[in-house]
């Protein structure tokens, strides 16, 4: 499948399914990699925008066709443990345990960097993130490559991050040569990231909880800022965390509360919403459906797992703001994959928090 946008269209974007076409697109995203040039790509959290984690002059690409700040450092990805060695300076007494029980998988960690990391990966700090997926894809391309490939997430900065082919085709179609398709993502949000410099410290919350972190390293401390909005003047110990995130054109409101108490809610803000003649928008959940009949609503899925919220959120956001000026999404408790659920929820409304439970 081709594309060509109007503007900025540099590129014609290429996408070779990687279901269909099992290694075609690996090796033909594995050459363009060791060209220089970016290569979008699936995990098992959100598809990646990819470039040689040791050039900086491709890595500056990147921040180029996602209009990135400069400022947001990026995650190496790798295709086997070992690999960490060469971006490392040294490794973090907790790094290993934890690499043996999450690698590959949805979990980041952040250590001194070595020499070999450009500064355009890591905007200028003196450490490094760096994560083993489990998608098999990924894996593929980076072994192919033969270099770490950095890699945020492929959405235009600021927008929700892609989940599917066609998001990212949606954002950077034009922009980039090639998106390599293998479907939607398992997980939906990204990877939890793990300061191992000092305490071990959550910077941003993921499928990797902090329970299942302390159940193998002991406490693991979480980052104020992943449910609070950044104070004036204070400094982003992980810089994503101060830019606007997964914002959709839509207002998002998200309003806290038993789901009954929540439902009550929102069927009285989406009457005033009609009534002032905007087009409101529910995110639901399965306790709560019942309550929206007649209105417009997706369903992400249930509060007591959260997991399938984290999995639906990103692409219905993305689908609500074709339609709506108005979202209306229900919070949940910020407990085990909760936290990663509101962290993204709360940043897409702009912590614009309404609590039903004072009703
Ligand atoms: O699941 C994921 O992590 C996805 C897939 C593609 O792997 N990637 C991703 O990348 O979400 P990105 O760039 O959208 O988010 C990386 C986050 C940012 O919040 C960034 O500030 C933080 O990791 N980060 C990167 N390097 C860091 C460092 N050295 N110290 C602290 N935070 C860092
Ligand atoms: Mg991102």
């Amino acid at each position: 499948m081709r594309h060509k946008q109007e503007e900025n269209s540099a590129y014609e974007t290429q996408i070779v399914s990687a279901v269909r076409q099992d290694e075609a697109g690996t090796i033909q995203g594995a050459k363009l990699i060791q060209a220089g040039e970016l290569v979008a790509f699936p995990t098992e959290t959100v598809y990646g925008l990819g470039a040689n984690g040791l050039n900086g002059e491709a890595v500056a690409k990147i921040f180029a066709a996602k209009g990135r700040p400069a400022d947001n450092p990026l995650i190496e990805h790798i295709s086997k443990k070992s690999d960490v060695r060469e971006l490392w300076s040294r490794m973090p007494k907790q790094a290993q345990i934890l690499m043996d029980t999450f690698w590959p998988g949805p979990l980041t960690l952040v250590a001194p960097k070595s020499d070999k990391v450009p500064d355009e990966v890591t905007a200028g700090l003196d450490t490094v993130a760096v994560r083993m997926p489990q998608n098999k894809t990924a894996r593929a391309l980076i072994a192919k490559a033969g270099v770490p490939i950095a890699a945020p997430s492929a959405n235009r900065s600021g927008r929700p991050s892609p989940t599917t082919a066609q998001h990212v085709l949606d954002d950077l179609g034009g922009r980039i040569p090639l998106i390599i398709d293998g479907g939607p993502c398992k997980y939906g949000v990204e990877s939890t990231v793990l300061s191992l410099v000092g305490e071990p410290t959550i910077l941003r919350p993921g499928a990797i909880t902090r329970e299942m972190l302390a159940a193998v390293i002991g406490e693991v401390r979480v980052s104020e800022s992943i449910l609070n909005p950044m104070k004036a003047g204070e400094v982003a110990a992980s810089p994503g965390m101060k830019y606007q995130h997964y914002a959709p054109n839509a207002e998002v409101i998200v309003i806290l509360g038993s789901p009954e108490q929540a439902a009550k809610r929102i069927n009285a803000l989406y009457r005033e919403a009609e009534a002032e003649g905007k087009t409101a928008e529910i995110a639901a959940t399965e306790q709560t459906r019942q309550h929206y009949k007649g209105r417009r609503h997706v369903v992400l899925g249930d509060r007591k797992e959260p997991e399938t919220l984290c999995a639906n959120l990103f692409a219905a956001l993305r689908e609500m703001d074709t339609r709506a000026d108005l979202i209306l999404a229900e919070g949940i408790p910020a407990e085990d994959e909760g936290l990663a659920y509101m962290n993204r929820l709360l940043r897409a409304a702009g912590f614009r928090v309404i609590d039903a439970s004072k009703d």
